[in-house]
């Protein structure tokens, strides 16, 4: 251990082992050998739309990956690719090495996971080697699969340019509200896996992919995971479809054992693929890091972080710094600490080595950070600087940062928690699993030797959660359910899940739909709001105060405002000026709320010619502010094409009377209804402070011990007013463990049995259950 990384902060010396290596020796590839062996005499060409006819053999070029064959499975057919020189990819990525393997897998297995730690290549290279293996021929497209739609965007860019082709042309991605894309053209596709989920209502085999790769299995990300059972299904039909499954962890064997289940009865040998799935251990390239906890806890880990930061950046030889933070708030706060302190110290840092004094050069990475900004972070630092970045968990196994070698976590992550006896989804900062904080340790093995600070105790480090638990069990599924109706898959109970939801969680979710008119009875969906809801992109309680402003005449507001909620950051970060920030809001601040104060602030974005100047005077962020303008053209586009919109035009803006805009809210969010119910004084906060505001859900709730404690957040343009009524977009756990409620509108409670008769007014309907 270098003394200096002991000197960093509080830290004690604690050896950890290697990180890496691990996925190897757990998963010997000797499961794909074996497998490759036991089907070798099925090795004929695959089904359309397979591999065309391979390049002739070409003598390998020096460094172009040929020389390791030692892996190659034993009876590989030798009319493989023999190795020709391909043109696209990095040959020095490990996935490189067992590119032969990975494509004689992908021919002649339906489905193939591929285990390979975090920068080993699998986001990058594996639609590359398919595409030159002639998957992407006679018209099909490779589709690859994203948890988060930043990492689709800035993925796609990059293999554009390994590719040396145009974004948008051969490569393109898609992530809702936002694609760069060529019909037809375009072979490689990156995609969110809700866009995919999307794309199978439309067309539900997915025959325009000949090889679908979901990416980032390991996330278990919500929409992954109804991927996977879906593509089950899709398999069944479609021999000739590929599953690729890249993962950075272990889980490999229960998806393997999900898949083999699905092996079809009665298909006939050697037509087609082999029905099994192969497992291929890609071995990473990570060195060793070194763990290191806190002698004792820390209160404010914002501040530690940084801390730990800068001492890290006096005292240690160079290299980047990554801290892993929870969110965006978070991010900006850390960022704008290291600048003050850089500031501080005038320019000069005293990293030892490389000569003249080393400057730090903080950096901010988060899902809502506008692209030229994200593109720095990539960028390896000007000579003379060392980054700093603060990121959220984007950077924990999506996106890989070149350089870094020194990781500072914060042990915590953002996530959806859902409870199904309130039936309330919020954020929640939650402590780390164990097998996260492995995958951010591991960010510092990429270059050399690193170092990884827990801002933790080793004690408390070992009460963590030893893996996180996947989003399905923590999550509101109503509009996963919706979706299954609408593909067709009426009885949601029986569906094949990797692992089931929680059974409570679907039954809310039933009884939500049907309260939103889109069950009938029998649990089918509806004609009218059923199919019309399931077509549109947005989480179901926009979606129907999006259908229900038609009938109230304002459909033209009620656009904006589902866009804008959609997209979110629409405020700029507020980098320690939140009072110049509650100003800004504070000129469009309308007492209806927020849905209306969002209203307000695109009026006056139009007005102002959509000028980015303005935007940035106002703290709103130009980039949002522009797709949400995309996403309301897509929405408008949408309404018509499925005939939602009578004369295809919405009305004009009803101007000065807003009542029928909170009606819209009040129809799609009534199940996030609150009362005001007193206000809690307390006599030793400062004039400003309002006191805490409580407020009830009006609907019923299961939960009889503790009642929730909701108020409205400090963000919102009513935190200072106490309106009667409310409905809110989220809620957001605070540390207190008060819910704090987002997108606020002030609402009539009388308006509420009547927008929502099935919640507020009958008894619950029977028979909601399964269909
Ligand atoms: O998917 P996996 O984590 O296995 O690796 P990858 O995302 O394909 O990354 C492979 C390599 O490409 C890494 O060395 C990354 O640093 C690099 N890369 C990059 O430089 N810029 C990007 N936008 C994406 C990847
Ligand atoms: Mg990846």
């Amino acid at each position: 251990q270098s003394e200096a990384a002991r000197r960093a902060s509080r830290f004690g010396p604690v050896p950890f082992g290697a990180i890496g290596a691990t996925a190897a020796s757990l998963l010997a590839d000797g499961a794909a050998r074996h497998d490759a062996k036991r089907r070798r005499k099925n090795a004929g060409p695959g089904a359309r739309p397979g591999p065309a006819q391979q390049p002739a053999q070409q003598p390998a070029s020096s460094g172009s990956g040929s020389d390791d064959d030692r892996d190659i499975p034993e009876g590989a057919p030798r009319a493989m690719p023999m190795e020709p020189r391909y043109r696209y990819g990095d040959p020095t990525l490990p996935v490189s090495r067992y590119r032969r393997q990975i494509l004689y897998l992908v021919e002649n297995h339906a489905v193939t996971i591929i285990v390979g730690e975090t920068g080993s290549g699998k986001t990058t290279q594996l639609p590359q080697f398919v595409l030159e293996a002639g998957w992407a021929e006679s018209g099909f497209a490779i589709a690859i699969t994203q948890p988060r739609r930043v990492a689709a965007v800035s993925v796609a860019a990059r293999v554009a340019e390994e590719m040396e082709v145009d974004l948008g042309t051969t490569v393109g991605y898609a992530v809702r509200f936002d694609n760069a894309l060529q019909a037809g053209r375009t072979r490689i596709k990156y995609l969110t896996d809700g866009v995919l989920l999307r794309e199978m209502m439309d067309d539900p085999l997915l025959t325009q992919y000949s090889v679908v790769v979901v990416d980032e299995a390991h996330e278990r990300s919500l929409s992954t995971d109804m991927l996977l059972g879906l593509l089950k299904k899709v398999l069944r039909r479609r021999p000739d479809l590929r599953l690729v499954i890249s993962s950075a962890t272990l889980e490999a064997a229960q998806l393997r054992t999900f898949f083999d289940t699905a092996t079809v009865a009665g298909r006939k040998q050697g037509s087609g693929p082999d029905r099994s799935s192969a497992i291929l251990t890609v071995e990473g390239r990570t060195h060793p890091v070194q763990v290191h906890y806190l002698e004792a806890p820390c209160s404010d880990y914002v501040r530690a972080a940084v801390e730990a930061a800068v001492a890290i950046h006096e005292e240690e030889i160079p290299g980047d710094v990554l801290i892993f933070l929870t969110g965006q708030d978070e991010v900006t706060s850390a960022v704008r600490l290291l600048e003050e302190h850089a500031r501080r110290q005038g320019g000069g840092g005293r990293g030892r080595g490389g000569g003249g004094p080393l400057r730090m050069m903080p950096l901010p990475l988060y899902a809502g950070l506008p692209g030229p900004q994200q593109q720095l972070v990539f960028k390896p630092a000007p000579r003379g600087f060392r980054k700093v970045v603060a990121a959220t968990n984007v950077a924990e196994t999506s996106l890989t940062l070149e350089g870094v070698v020194y990781v500072v976590d914060c042990c915590f992550v953002k996530q959806r928690a859902y409870n199904p006896l309130t039936g309330l989804e919020s954020l929640l900062v939650a402590p780390l699993s164990q097998a996260s904080a492995a995958q951010r340790a591991g960010r510092a093995g990429r270059v050399r030797a690193g170092h990884c600070f827990r801002l933790c105790t080793e004690e408390a480090f070992a009460s963590l959660p030893k893996v996180t638990v996947p989003e399905m069990q923590r999550s509101n599924l109503v509009g996963m359910v919706l979706q299954l109706k609408a593909l067709g898959i009426d009885n949601v109970m029986k569906f094949e899940w990797l692992a089931p939801p929680p059974a409570e969680a679907m039954v809310r979710a039933l009884e939500e739909l049907h309260a939103l008119g889109v069950l009938d009875e029998d649990a089918r969906l509806t004609k009218d709001v059923g199919l019309a809801l399931s077509a549109l992109p947005l989480e179901p309680p926009l979606g129907a105060a999006l259908l229900a402003s038609r009938g109230l005449g304002c459909a033209e507001e009620l656009l904006t405002i589902a866009s804008l909620m959609s997209v979110q950051h629409v405020w700029a970060p507020a980098q320690g000026a939140t009072r110049a920030l509650d100003e800004a809001k504070a000129r469009f601040a309308a007492a209806e709320g927020d849905a209306v104060t969002l209203l307000n602030v695109h009026r006056a974005w139009r007005a102002s010619g959509r000028s980015a100047a303005w935007a940035h005077r106002n703290f709103l962020q130009p980039s949002s502010l522009f797709r949400a303008d995309e996403a309301r053209e897509q929405l408008l586009g949408l309404l018509r094409r499925h005939g939602l919109l009578p004369g295809g035009q919405p009305p004009p803006s009803a101007d000065r009377d807003m009542d029928p805009v909170r009606r819209a809210m009040a129809a799609g969010l009534f199940m996030n209804a609150a009362v005001f119910e007193r206000t809690e004084y307390n006599p030793l906060a400062p004039e400003s402070d309002p006191g805490k505001n409580v407020y009830r859900l009006v609907r019923y709730t299961a939960q009889k011990t503790a009642p929730l404690k909701l108020r409205i957040h400090p963000s919102s343009v009513l935190f200072r007013s106490t309106p009667p009524c409310v409905v809110f977009h989220t809620v957001q756990q605070a540390d207190s463990g008060w819910f704090e409620m987002q997108g606020v509108t002030s609402v009539d409670p009388s308006w509420l049995p009547e927008l929502a008769p099935h919640m507020y007014h009958r008894p619950q309907p029977r028979g909601v259950g399964g269909g």
